[in-house]
């Protein structure tokens, strides 16, 4: 069954199409938004051994010439250095304004094939076929493109659209545990933000086939509540920010690890649980939601807490962290499970808290 969203961004609007298989359909299926004939493809290796083929044939099929610029799998592939070898393949396939570009994979490839699409001729379309559960329900939607420099993560991108994102969920059946977990981080953090209903569902599921089982279901709320989200705050100024939740800790946790200790989703876990058990303590969230949050997570394999022993780390990154606006460092806090709010408050709030 299709799924579809619509997110309304004016000019720069257009659709999410959820649907189990639809990665050997895309070539009939993208015909119906672009009538060139060129489609640059970006991948990486672990993607392009299981899916590249699939792509490659359904586009040809579909009477598009094609090529596949396959990268290394990993975080470092998205450095600002990677992009001159991605502009001069795009040189050699001779792509122009005209043309269209799509990005096969998770969110280094999202993020990054993105960034060359917005940057190269000031602007090439783009297309996001996201392969991970992170990048299925959060970063193929929304337009925000990055490549990495030395001293941090995303620090030069764009808030740039894609012309429509196709999501198969069967592509996660080659997702390894880690990645698996690493996504179910962030599926959580919606319903702790939005969706209490959301959440309860996820807490019922008892293991990775359950939740395959309702997979869709589950992808398409997760993109609902971000579409709803972006069309609200595309700059991220305001309510886009509840998007944060967990992550200003959980960040400081991957740095305090050199990115070698905990994935993503595991440290946005450690977040959530942490301030909550914070915010709760200052009285700004009702009591036991902590608590949950611990059981949930329990569930899902991800851990909630870490042996720091020395928090200033913690808090000197939390005070360099980029949601700093000047002395004001905005955090995202529940006041429920599904009722979250952003509050003003300052570095050492993090005192204590791992
Ligand atoms: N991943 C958070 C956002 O798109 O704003």
């Amino acid at each position: 069954m299709e799924r579809k969203l619509h997110v309304d961004l004016q000019e720069n609007s257009y659709d999410i199409f959820i649907e189990k298989g639809i990665l050997s359909l895309l070539g009939e299926k993208i015909k119906s938004i672009y009538n060139g004939e060129k489609i640059f493809v970006l991948t990486d290796k672990n993607v392009n051994k299981h899916y590249g083929n699939k792509l490659k044939k359904s586009l040809e099929k579909a009477g598009f010439m094609t090529k596949f610029m396959v990268l290394e799998p990993g975080e470092a592939t998205k450095s600002f250095n990677t992009l001159p070898s991605i502009y001069d393949e795009l040189l050699d396939f001779k792509i122009t304004r005209k043309d269209l570009i799509i990005t096969l994979g998770g969110g280094v490839i999202g993020d990054l094939g993105g960034f060359a699409a917005a940057s190269f001729l000031r602007g090439v379309p783009f297309i996001q076929v996201p392969t991970s559960i992170v990048a299925q329900v959060d970063s193929s939607v929304g337009g925000k493109v990055a490549v990495d420099l030395e001293r941090g993560k995303n620090l030069v991108g764009s808030f740039y659209q894609p012309k429509a994102v196709y999501i198969d969920a069967e592509v996660l059946n080659t997702l390894s545990d880690k990645f698996y977990k690493d996504g179910m981080g962030e599926v959580i953090k919606y319903g702790c933000i939005k969706d209490r209903e959301f959440f309860y569902k996820l807490k019922s599921l008892k293991n990775r086939a359950q939740v395959m089982d309702n997979i869709e279901e589950i992808i398409y709320n997760c993109c609902l509540i971000k579409k709803i989200v972006v069309e609200i705050d595309e700059r991220d100024l305001g309510e886009r920010m509840l998007l944060n939740f967990g992550h200003t800790l959980g960040h400081a946790v991957e740095k305090y690890y050199n990115f070698t200790g905990y994935s993503h989703g595991e440290a946005v876990g450690i977040g959530m649980y942490n301030i909550t058990l914070k915010s709760e303590n200052e009285g700004l969230t009702k009591k036991g939601v902590a608590q949950e949050i611990k059981e949930i997570l329990i569930n899902y394999g991800l851990p909630y807490e870490v042996d720091i022993e020395n928090n200033d780390i913690i808090l000197d990154t939390i005070a360099l962290d980029k949601k700093n606006m000047g002395k004001v460092l905005k955090i995202i806090v529940i006041k429920d499970i599904g009722e979250s709010i952003i509050y003003d408050t300052i570095p050492e709030f993090f005192k204590g808290v791992k």
